[in-house]
């Protein structure tokens, strides 16, 4: 199984009244920053507003992964994209039109990603696999950092897996990937890992990312 890795490092646990250093220390080894944006309908958390996420966006020396955890999404992700996001991901349970909202983002020049909670099956999703650059399957449900990785959610990156083929489609899994679960993730699929307290706390976040890294390739090599 040879297959490139990724690491999107999530900001939600770094020190947000610290942001530009707490990037800087991890810039250079990440593949993107992952943005959790959270509203406090769609999860019961809320991060940023649109203009705050702005300012992080355009001050951030790589680019952006936001994954917006938002009600109603439909009309905001394609701007999240045109601020400068390298990619946008919204949540099938978010949307009304998955479809014209996976074109706007990329005609917006973003990648569109599609994301699904714990609790929702990817079956009824793969007729939109031909506007989706990312499929993100959350491994714990949305709201929080550090909580326990789902273990029982690897049936469905297998799945997705399934699903994307020999697609250039993206593979990302959200919550609890640390050390101890970034193998499990890659074994069943994955391609690109957000990591948030994984990273944050350790002594040392770029040597973090790194060693994450070297991990997820041993298996995927
Ligand atoms: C949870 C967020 C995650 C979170 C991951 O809703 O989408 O991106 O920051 O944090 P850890 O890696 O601590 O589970
Ligand atoms: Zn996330």
């Amino acid at each position: 199984m040879s297959r490139e890795i990724r690491i999107t490092p999530s900001i939600l646990n770094a020190d947000l009244n610290d942001l530009d250093t707490e990037i800087s220390r991890i810039a250079d080894v990440s593949d993107l920053i992952h943005l959790d944006v959270m509203d406090n309908i769609f999860v019961p958390n809320f991060t940023f507003d649109f203009q705050s996420a702005e300012a992080i966006i355009s001050a951030c020396p790589i680019g952006i992964d936001a994954h917006l955890m938002v009600a109603n999404v439909d009309q905001i992700a394609p701007q999240y994209a045109e601020v400068g996001c390298e990619s946008v991901t919204i949540h099938a349970e978010a949307t009304t039109d998955i479809a014209a909202t996976l074109r706007a983002i990329r005609k917006a020049g973003a990648r569109s990603g599609l994301a699904v909670k714990p609790n929702t099956a990817i079956d009824s999703y793969s007729q939109f696999s031909d506007l989706v650059d990312m499929f993100l399957i959350m491994t714990v449900e949305p709201g929080f950092g550090g909580q326990k990785f789902m273990a029982t959610m690897m049936d469905k990156v297998r799945q997705t897996r399934a699903i994307i083929g020999d697609r250039p489609i993206w593979l990302q899994v959200d919550g609890g990937i640390s050390l101890e679960t970034i193998e499990i993730a890659v074994d069943a699929g994955a391609d690109t890992f957000v990591a948030g307290s994984a990273v944050f706390k350790a002594q040392d976040p770029a040597a973090m990312v790194t060693s994450l890294r070297e991990l997820a390739k041993g298996v995927a090599n």
